[in-house]
């Protein structure tokens, strides 16, 4: 998978797994790395799948509307990607830490969904579910932080409801935090995100 790989001044500090929105690049998330955690490894991932040009992490049939085929096609192939950098960039398979928005954070939380060790810990900015009705891994010890907009159109804050109950039905420990904006990444929430990372 197209990305970029920045060796962080710290090893015992995690990797900053990028995971950008639909149309960005492995740039967007970039400056966000430099906020949450400035000595750590960053590795940040273009989807590989182009809707009208614009780069995703997995396809789509409307907004909203995942094409489940192709979601867990790409969650696998981005978990397979992980092992493969890490043995490359000789990072710690089992300490990445996935930042992601939006579409991002959809795959991010899918990974969760699938595969018990993909991730130690998510900060999903306005994920919504990725699947519903499957059975998920014991992520018991999984750190997750959810940013929400409370008039999100593209992730209704059910959505966000939903997600947090899923992942603490699992185990896992999540942190959801309100916005009382939409859809947009806001530097607020960036930071309350920071904030959660460094407690
Ligand atoms: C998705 O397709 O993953 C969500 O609808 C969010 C987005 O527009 O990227």
């Amino acid at each position: 998978m197209k990305h970029i790989f920045k060796k962080g001044s710290n090893p015992s500090k995690p990797t900053l797994l990028l995971l950008h929105g639909t149309g960005g690049t492995e740039q967007d998330l970039l400056p966000l790395a430099e906020i949450i955690d400035k000595d750590a490894n960053v590795l940040s991932v273009r989807g590989n799948v182009l809707e009208n040009g614009m780069p995703r992490f997995f396809r789509r049939l409307a907004e909203g509307v995942f094409d489940e085929e192709d979601l867990i096609f790409r969650t696998a192939e981005l978990n397979d990607f992980l092992d493969e950098a890490a043995e490359k960039y000789e990072f710690d398979r089992h300490n990445i830490v996935a930042i992601g928005y939006s579409n991002g954070a959809n795959i991010a939380a899918n990974l969760m969904f699938h595969y018990q060790d993909a991730l130690k810990a998510a900060i999903l900015h306005h994920p919504m579910v990725p699947r519903r009705g499957i059975d998920l891994p014991d992520l018991s010890g999984k750190q997750v932080f959810i940013a929400a907009g409370t008039n999100d159109p593209i992730c209704p804050a059910q959505e966000s409801e939903d997600l947090h109950s899923l992942l603490e039905s699992a185990g896992a420990n999540v942190t959801l935090h309100w916005e009382g904006h939409g859809h947009q990444l806001t530097m607020t929430e960036v930071k309350a995100a920071a904030a959660w990372y460094n407690n």
